[in-house]
């Protein structure tokens, strides 16, 4: 009982301490669990900020259909999980960028996963503030984001320790304002136009019609260059 800990220790790695937060990997069971707390769909973009030996990644890609990328800045990590990712079939929809997590813009995101320690979530704070956009996702595993309000707080027990999950909500909306009348051919895109009054939400649109956020705004994209949508007024 008591050596374990004192086993985990002596298997963290060492190198990783030469940058912002070690190699240490979240059991599959949990990983499972954060993509599902998520409700990552298909076609999402996900992003792992310390993607490690890219488990994350994989599992959003292959069990969940997501658009998958990781930011992982040890160059080893980085090889040996594009080379998985390349043996599994992959690497049409999973990736990894081997940089700084700092350095990577995190705009297009649908959901974020992250690792770390509440000293670097802290760091990293504006960064995700300033980026991501109203109604992300974002799923912390055992390090709180200092200073957010959690949506959802789980603990889950796997072997010998719990774990816990945090997970957030970017706050605020995207709101689309209508423009001129065009007669559109295009079943979705009408559907998407109808329900584009100048007060609802993208998300409210999705929920709506039963699909996902980024599904909405690549329309609302569409009619904005019709001049159907005059502009996506965001509201923090
Ligand atoms: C605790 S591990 C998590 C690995 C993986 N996300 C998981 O949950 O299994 C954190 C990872 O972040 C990487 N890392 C540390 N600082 C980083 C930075 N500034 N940019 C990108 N990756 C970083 C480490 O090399 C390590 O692989």
């Amino acid at each position: 009982m008591w050596d374990l800990p004192l086993v985990n220790l002596y298997s963290t790695d060492i190198v990783g301490f030469m940058y912002d937060v070690p190699f240490v990997a979240t059991p599959e069971v949990v990983v499972r669990r954060m993509l599902q707390l998520a409700r990552v769909q298909p076609g999402e973009i996900l992003y792992d900020l310390g993607s490690g030996d890219g488990r994350i990644v994989i599992m959003a890609a292959k069990e969940f259909g997501a658009r998958a990328f990781g930011v992982e800045i040890r160059k080893d990590l980085y090889e040996q999980s594009m080379a998985r990712i390349k043996d599994l079939g992959l690497a049409d929809r999973a990736t990894i960028i081997n940089a700084s997590f700092f350095d990577v813009d995190l705009s297009n995101a649908d959901v974020v996963t992250m690792y770390l320690l509440t000293s670097v979530n802290e760091r990293l704070k504006p960064k995700l503030e300033r980026e991501l956009r109203p109604a992300t996702r974002v799923v912390s595993h055992d390090f709180e984001v200092p200073g957010w309000r959690p949506v959802v707080v789980e603990e889950i027990y796997e072997e010998w320790r719990s774990h816990k999950l945090f997970l957030y909500k970017v706050p605020g909306k995207e709101v689309p304002m209508p423009g001129k009348a065009v007669a559109l051919e295009d079943k979705w895109l009408r559907q998407v136009a109808e329900l584009v009054d100048g007060s609802r939400s993208l998300e409210e649109i999705a929920a709506k019609l039963g699909v996902t956020i980024r599904r909405v705004r690549e329309a609302v994209e569409e009619l904005r260059k019709l001049g159907v949508v005059d502009e996506v007024k965001i509201i923090k």
